[in-house]
């Protein structure tokens, strides 16, 4: 395992286990309390689709997970068919099930695929007008290859949306109200040990142009970012402190493990201080 443990797991994803079953709960949390982020990329990524054509009528969502941009791209394009590409047959799962409750089915078709082989079965359904890849292409063992893969895959003026997670949000005010203030800035401090990824130059090697990068920085408090967000922050929290053991100091090892504490009055699950600010990056090309 590497030591940053952003979303994205950072592991050779042939080798996932049930650990998926996690990552996925924690990516829909993540769309369910980001979901107006969610739509405003879609929305604008419907503005440029329009500057050269009609709406996307065909669209490959690259390495897919639980399917929540594959979703948002589906109720975005309501006359699209989505392919939600993705190695992992539990997430792929949760992903039909999310689309047979959210009335949209019939947009989206999956393909458990590994990414890293030929992309023949993604080419008998292509060529694509919009490529969506979020918090995925640090997964590939080539992302230059992978990039040019996609530009392969799109057809003229088509567009490709590559979107990452900075690093896990922050949740928990300076003072917890245990152990000492700063608790969380410390755990990001030693568990967050890459830089953030900076895709617009191997889109632009692979032949794309890039037309936006957009940095967003996001902050809601507890009644903005709705009630999943307890569970959202718990899930986040327990996953930088199953990296932490070895990293952090000890008592705030101990702070942390009362606020994951679900019985404890001072439990993450029962805060009411809790906020969530995190940042998003995301590029958007067009193929010529
Ligand atoms: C961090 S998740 C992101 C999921 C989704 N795009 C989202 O934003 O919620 C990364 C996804 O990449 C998939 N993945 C990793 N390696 C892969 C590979 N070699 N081929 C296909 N999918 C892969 C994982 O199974 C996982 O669902």
């Amino acid at each position: 395992m590497n030591t940053h443990p952003d979303t994205h797991g950072h592991t050779g994803h042939e080798n996932a286990t049930g650990s998926d079953i996690a990552m996925a709960q924690l990516l829909e949390l993540d769309a369910e309390v980001l979901a107006s982020h969610i739509a405003d990329l879609t929305g604008r990524l419907a503005e440029l689709a329009e500057l050269t054509t009609s709406a996307p009528a065909r669209i490959l969502d690259l390495g897919s997970g639980p399917g929540t941009g594959s979703l948002a791209l589906a109720r975005q394009f309501s006359s699209a068919h989505v392919t939600a590409a993705d190695i992992s047959p539990q997430m792929l799962h949760r992903l039909h099930k999310q689309a047979a409750a959210q009335g949209v089915a019939e947009q989206i078709n999956t393909l458990e695929t590994n990414l890293n082989e030929p992309w023949t079965e993604i080419s008998e359904r292509g060529p694509y007008d919009l490529i969506w890849a979020a918090a995925f292409l640090h997964h590939m063992a080539d992302p230059t290859r992978t990039f040019a893969q996609a530009f392969d895959q799109l057809r003229p003026s088509g567009l490709i949306a590559v979107t990452e997670m900075d690093f896990f949000p922050l949740f928990l005010p300076e003072d917890a109200g245990i152990g000492r203030p700063g608790l969380e800035a410390r755990l990001h401090a030693v568990t967050n040990t890459q830089p953030p990824h900076e895709w617009a130059g191997s889109l632009a090697d692979a032949g794309f142009t890039v037309e936006e990068r957009r940095p967003v920085e996001i902050r809601l408090d507890h009644s903005q970012a709705g009630p999943s967000l307890n569970a959202y922050a718990q899930i986040c929290l327990a996953k930088l402190r199953s990296h932490a053991s070895d990293v952090l100091d000890a008592d705030d090892l101990a702070a942390l493990d009362v606020l994951l504490d679900e019985t404890r009055p001072q439990s993450i699950a029962r805060r009411e201080d809790l906020s969530v600010h995190t940042t998003r990056t995301t590029w958007i090309a067009r193929r010529p």
